[in-house]
């Protein structure tokens, strides 16, 4: 049966006011990607309004190792935000009762039972699409006090971050959508049914085209030179004296002239559907700077991604905390280091073929050696995105600490395949002692590298069958 959420914040506020009252010292442990860093932030910045004496920390991964490590610590109460999800009775046992979850991945049955978890499954609230940690963190802050409302814009971007925008035409669904609403109201974002390109106030035009990759249209996307052409004979004045326009400056007219030029590239049965693909929903701070990379939810979330993915995450929390200032400048210097590194990544698995298994169904990469842990959700993702592996999923795996292999899953755009990859990995790590989770689109996993053979035959076994009973039926 599923549970009342408000009653699990209540029980979250009552708590921690108790720690606040008591002086405390509070722990947030939070997840390195765009929903840990906000999540973490948000959590952080209503403590800190309501008090409270507490510090936030980022991880890449939870683990038993992790837990050990946050019972010797000499803090009090331990908040954990967009992680921990099946180590519930583990942190339970270390912990007492000194600790929340805040959480929105897929948990297992008898961690529903756990008061300390507060999961969005287990409320009936769809943990993959209508809410994210970000989310889960903005109403236990809420709880603690309703002038937290503002930390909604935020939210906003945790759920853009973990690619909840998945309503018709990129919309938020479920409980995103009410924390939208009230973001909107407090005059924090404003949503607009409008062209959707990458880059929308930061990158040149140009670039914009050539690099929005969702629809892929042939001889435009990654293609710089075609689009400055078209762009060009369409007739649009590229530049504002030495500054080149982005998307966000151009009058709607520019924008249907656009399209209409892309639209010459888009052939073929599927051109309308296609063409649908490039209008959609944008959130905008309207607050933030123009052309800054925090006016467009979505670069925003990606700003904060990098940092997360390079090691800089206390960046991503010092900007989502408010800071403009350094942090911003630093933020953008990051975030040029990781386009660089994507672009070197993607350079060597093309280039170096042994590196690609190209199956029926799905793709196995093999970037050992050459992506480092903490990018492997970034490549795999990409990889994931590239027309050519479109209807199948990716396995991308490599080298991690430990004498470890770690694996990175994903469905690519159009892949029917209902095998849920948060089981594929949790189910087949288990087998192999290894660790393994995510949702159903998109999961992780980690396992030691003698079991790798084995792992690999695994997938290969349970990918290919499912996909198999789905073709007979
Ligand atoms: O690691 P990767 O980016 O591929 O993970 C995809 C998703 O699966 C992420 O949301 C991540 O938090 C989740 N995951 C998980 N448990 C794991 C590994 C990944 O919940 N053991």
């Amino acid at each position: 049966m599923g549970k009342v959420l408000q009653e699990y914040l209540t029980n979250f506020r009552d708590k921690v006011k108790d720690c606040i009252k008591t002086r405390k010292q509070i722990l947030v442990t939070t997840h390195i990607d765009c929903d840990g860093i906000t999540s973490g932030s948000i959590i952080t910045n209503a403590l800190i309004r309501a008090g409270a004496k507490c510090t936030v920390r980022t991880t890449n991964e939870f683990s038993s190792n992790l837990v050990q490590k946050l019972r010797s610590e000499e803090k009090d109460f331990h908040i954990i935000t967009d992680l921990g999800g099946g180590f519930g009775k583990e942190i339970n046992d270390n912990l007492g009762d000194n600790w929340f979850v805040l959480d929105h991945h897929e948990i297992p049955e008898e961690e529903h039972d756990i008061e300390n978890v507060i999961n969005a499954w287990k409320f009936g609230i769809d943990g993959g699409k209508e809410i994210c940690a970000g989310g889960m963190a903005y109403l236990a802050g809420l709880s603690l006090d309703k002038k937290n409302r503002d930390l909604s814009a935020v939210a906003v971007v945790s759920a853009i971050g973990d690619r909840q925008d998945q309503g018709e035409k990129k919309a938020f669904i479920g409980k995103n959508l009410e924390i939208l609403e009230t973001a909107k109201n407090l005059g924090l974002v404003e949503v607009d049914l409008d062209l959707l390109l990458v880059g929308r106030e930061t990158r040149p035009l140009p670039d914009s085209l050539a690099f929005t990759s969702q629809p892929f249209i042939q001889g435009l996307t990654w293609n710089r030179d075609t689009c400055l052409s078209l762009l060009n004979s369409s007739g649009i004045k590229l530049k504002e004296g030495s500054r080149w326009r982005v998307l966000a400056d151009l009058s709607q007219d520019e924008k249907r002239n656009i399209l209409e030029s892309i639209s010459k590239y888009a052939t073929g049965k599927d051109a309308t559907e296609i063409m649908s693909e490039f209008i959609g929903y944008t959130y905008t701070f309207p607050r933030e700077d123009r052309h800054s990379f925090l006016r467009d939810a979505r670069e925003f979330s990606t700003l904060l991604n990098s940092c997360g993915r390079i090691g800089k995450s206390g960046i991503g929390i010092a900007i989502c905390m408010g800071d403009r200032n350094k942090m911003l400048r630093d933020g953008e210097k990051v975030l040029v280091e990781y386009r660089k590194k994507i672009r070197d990544y993607m350079n060597v698995l093309t280039n170096e073929r042994w590196r690609i298994n190209n199956a029926e169904d799905y793709v196995l990469v093999n970037a050992e050696g050459l992506v480092p842990e903490t990018m492997t959700g970034t490549i795999s993702s990409l990889i994931a995105g590239s027309p050519k592996n479109s209807g199948k999923i990716v396995f991308l795996r490599t080298d991690s600490a430990e004498g470890k292999i770690k694996f990175s899953s994903r469905k690519s755009v159009g892949c029917r395949s209902d095998v849920n990859l948060s089981s594929l990995m949790k189910n087949g790590a288990a087998q192999f002692d290894g660790i393994g989770g995510g949702h159903d689109a998109a999961a992780g996993a980690k396992i030691t590298k003698d079991k790798l053979d084995e792992f690999l035959d695994y997938i290969e076994e349970n990918v290919s069958k499912m996909q198999s009973q789905n073709k007979s039926e």
